[in-house]
């Protein structure tokens, strides 16, 4: 999967920019406030109609004007060329894929799956668990068809036990336990089968920034697992109705990076943290590729913030072996001299205009 072709109208402050970048590594570059990350959000607007630095993608339309579009021509794995693009107005949103108006943005993430590394991502290690849920669920999602279905009917049933335990309605409560226990089973079993297959990966990738260290990744599913989910949804009914919610189930789920049995977040340095997020988040995108055969692209913003010289050229190193496409900001050219080579294409932002440099 690649994005042959992105144009960009009224995305902050970029009034108008096309580009057509390469299939493997692709720099942006630029002084700060340039538009570096704006362009990168078009890119992501692109793939999930919505925006990675804002729950209001209205945020994301150029000041004074009415709405902001992207368009795109992406290049599947099977080598097909896919016209795409998102319109969004203060109002509404419009999807269009292959041609076809879509209504829902699920068909076009599995078109186009991006993934973003910001300096936001920590909160994937150090944030509240549901980044945690969140990935996972982008994972499984993109690797198993029937999760969505799943996750759709899990929320729903939870959502109704919810209203009926603030309600106190003991005898309908019992029957919809069997119903968030019966979704909420088989997406913790995806879920534990997506970590399974994830780790290996991820033992993998972060091989590449520490050496000699013993990483572990541990799955909670939300529940006390020597019982089933619909024993505990049971069992909790008159401290849920206390509660005023259900307190156990997937949508309580976990995941933790252990460093030598210990809880990496509480041993790591901030920039061993920002690598172990980058050994996660391109652990994900591998396992897409060699599992579904999908390549994400992979938007990453601000790469220099952090890390060391080593660090950093561990990193792009390690990105240049790869046949994903990456989109990569920063505000200094020198910075990713060495790792421009014939297949890497370079744009330099300022003021909103985007230029394309010959290497
Ligand atoms: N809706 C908007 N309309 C117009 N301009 C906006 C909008 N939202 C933000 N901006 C401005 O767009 C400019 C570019 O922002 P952007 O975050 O893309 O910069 P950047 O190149 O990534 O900078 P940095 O190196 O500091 O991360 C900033 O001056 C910002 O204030
Ligand atoms: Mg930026």
């Amino acid at each position: 999967m690649s994005l042959v072709k992105i144009e960009a109208f009224d995305v902050r402050n970029i009034e108008s920019a096309t580009i057509e970048p390469s299939p493997r590594l692709n720099f942006v570059v630029g002084p700060n406030a340039s538009g570096k990350t704006s362009l990168l959000e078009a890119v992501y607007l692109l793939g999930r109609a919505r925006s990675f630095r804002t729950a209001q993608v209205n945020q994301a339309i150029r000041f004074g004007q009415s709405g902001l579009m992207v368009t795109g021509k992406i290049r599947n794995d099977a080598g097909l060329v896919v016209p795409s693009g998102v319109h969004i107005t203060r109002n509404k949103r419009e999807i269009h894929l292959a041609g076809r108006t879509i209504h829902s943005s699920a068909e076009l993430i599995r078109a186009f799956p991006v993934l973003v590394i910001q300096p936001a991502s920590g909160a994937l290690l150090e944030g509240a668990p549901k980044h945690r849920r969140q990935f996972l669920d982008w994972g499984v999602f993109h690797i198993e068809e029937s999760y969505l279905d799943c996750w759709r009917r899990y929320v729903k049933a939870l959502s109704q036990r919810n209203t009926l335990v603030r309600e106190k309605r003991l005898r309908e409560i019992e029957l919809w336990n069997r119903e968030v226990a019966r979704y909420g089973t088989i997406m913790d079993g995806a879920r534990e089968r997506y970590a399974e297959r994830l780790k290996p990966f991820f033992l993998q990738s972060a091989a590449r920034f520490f050496a000699g260290f013993k990483f572990d990744l541990h799955v909670q599913s939300g529940w006390n697992k020597s019982k089933t989910l619909e024993a505990v949804l049971q069992e909790d009914v008159a401290a849920d109705i206390r509660l005023g919610h259900t307190q156990s189930g997937p949508h309580k789920a976990d995941f933790s990076i252990t460093l030598d049995g210990r809880p990496a977040r509480a041993y790591l340095s901030r920039g061993q943290m920002k690598l172990l997020v980058y050994a996660l988040l391109l652990a994900q995108s591998l396992l897409m590729e060699e599992s579904a055969g999908v390549s994400a692209c992979v938007l990453i913003d601000d790469v220099a913030s952090e890390l060391d010289e080593d660090n950093k050229n561990r990193l792009l190193g390690f990105l240049r072996e790869r046949r994903t496409q990456f989109f990569i900001t920063a505000t200094a050219e020198q910075i990713i001299k060495e790792a421009v080579d014939d297949d890497a294409a370079v744009f330099h932002v300022e003021h909103g205009q985007v230029m394309q440099s010959m290497n």
